[in-house]
């Protein structure tokens, strides 16, 4: 019998697509072959996201494009956008909508819907504890572990304590025995990622010997192997002392922090609930560098927050300047119904948000070319990728800087010596150490 063929596509963030992949494997699990979105399939599952309402509408197209390519196939919706609005999607014509939890039912819901015909929505509210799902991530460089779920914030901007429910940590062995068996299979970077890491540990019961992330760290780093960590978004408020500690203390760490600052203006910050000023975010990346020297530190900023005045947004760019962020994504605020802010006054027109993202935007791409050009002249481990055209190699640097350089190998999933050259439009390029050696010494043979 023909192997059914499932496309699956995710929208959002990097916890979305680790739910994804977990997602395509259990329908490999069950017989199926799982295919590119653009071919033809049985089965069509989108995993959405609703962070803005640009992830609510690309989460509707993609339901549409699916059902167009196949009339006759069971089209699957999962992830945020359909935990925030079930009957919505239905009504596009779904067969199957989940949300946030249950995913390990889902391949069961899509067969119970082709054979019976009918539609299911099968939403829940995000379950009470970590939903343990079987993962092995694409590729063979990094590899992306969930660590943690949900989050108890509540920014008044933010839709995803909503649709993903309180934090809930996966429990320290599990994550443990993931990172080995990836490291063994030749994983070489481990990335944590969740909704919320710094949160970790949070919901344990008191006396528990891993309580946070910096303890989590310190039994990965004891993962023999030369392979590194690097650590996705972290909170300002949730970074302190003995996680600055652990990430200086070993050379395994990526010297990297992702700290979503979103806003630079204080007022602003108060009446999105961020629980710091921005003399404390100062400070705090003051200490970090006092530590880390050379640290890469990457930030969300969202523009057009109601209220925000030109006074505001200008202080945002002076504040993001003086901190020198290596890459800043911008987001242009979106109005998330159900959460405080999308009912505050003075909501900032679509025409300012385009422009101060503009004007953000062309800030940030500055600041990476100062932070990449200091870099210039030394000699960096890269760890390469998949090539992405014949002759190249390219990959990151652990303080997250994107290098490319000639080389007829392929390198993907191996360390190697760069010395930095040239920094072009948000890459540098650079020579390998060893090749460049090899290229001298055939000079000199001939
Ligand atoms: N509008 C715009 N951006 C948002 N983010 C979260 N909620 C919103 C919203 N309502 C951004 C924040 C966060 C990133 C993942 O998404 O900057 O850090
Ligand atoms: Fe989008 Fe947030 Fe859900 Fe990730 S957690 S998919 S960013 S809404």
């Amino acid at each position: 019998m023909e192997k059914k063929r499932v496309a699956i596509t995710t929208l959002g963030c990097k916890v979305n697509q680790v739910e994804g992949e977990a997602v395509a494997g259990l329908f490999r699990c069950h017989g199926y072959e799982v295919v590119d979105f653009a071919e033809p399939a049985d089965v069509y599952v989108i995993n959405t996201c609703t962070v803005t309402h640009l992830g609510d509408r690309k989460s509707r197209q993609l339901i549409r494009r699916a059902r167009r390519s196949n009339p006759q196939a069971v089209v699957a919706v999962m992830g945020c956008y359909a935990q925030k609005a079930p009957q919505e999607v239905a009504a596009l014509g779904v067969d199957v909508v989940i949300g946030t939890s249950g995913r390990e039912r889902l391949v069961e819901l899509v067969e119970e819907a082709r054979r019976e015909k009918k539609g299911i929505v099968a939403v829940t509210s995000p379950t009470a504890e970590f939903e343990e799902l079987p993962h092995i991530p694409e590729g063979r460089t990094r590899a992306f572990i969930k660590v943690q779920d949900g989050c108890d914030h509540f920014c008044t901007y933010c839709i995803v304590p909503y649709v993903r429910g309180p934090v809930r940590s996966r429990r320290p062995e599990r994550v443990v025995a993931e990172a080995r068996t990836l490291i063994e299979k030749g994983f070489k970077e481990i990335v944590l990622t969740g909704i919320h890491i710094g949160a970790y540990g949070r919901d344990f019961p008191a006396g528990e010997k891993i309580k946070d992330l910096a303890d989590l760290m310190e039994q990965l780093l004891q993962i023999p192997g030369r392979w590194r960590l690097r650590l996705s978004s972290v909170e300002p408020v949730d970074v302190n002392f003995r996680l600055v500690d652990v990430m200086a203390g070993s050379e395994k760490v990526c010297p990297h922090l992702h700290l979503p600052l979103q806003s630079g203006d204080d007022a602003i910050l108060e009446k999105m609930g961020r629980g710091y000023t921005t003399v404390e975010f100062l400070r705090l990346t003051e200490y970090i560098r006092s530590r880390i020297p050379d640290i890469a530190l990457t930030t969300d900023i969202i523009v057009g927050f109601p209220g925000e005045t030109e006074d505001h947004f200008r202080r945002t760019l002076a504040f993001v300047e003086r901190v020198g962020f290596s890459q800043m994504h911008v987001f242009k605020y979106s109005p998330r119904a159900g959460t405080p802010a999308a009912t505050f006054p003075a909501q900032v027109d679509a025409r300012r948000k385009e422009e101060r993202s503009r004007i953000l935007r062309e800030l940030g791409e500055k600041l990476a070319a100062h932070y990449a050009r200091r870099f210039l002249g030394r000699e960096m481990e890269v760890l390469f990728e998949e090539p992405p055209a014949p002759g190249v190699g390219e990959g990151l640097t652990g303080n997250y800087l994107r290098v490319r350089v000639e080389t007829p190998d392929n390198l993907a999933g191996t360390f190697a010596s760069v010395v930095l050259e040239e920094y072009r439009d948000g890459i540098v390029l650079g020579r390998l150490k060893n090749f460049a050696a090899e290229e001298e010494r055939k000079k000199e043979r001939k």
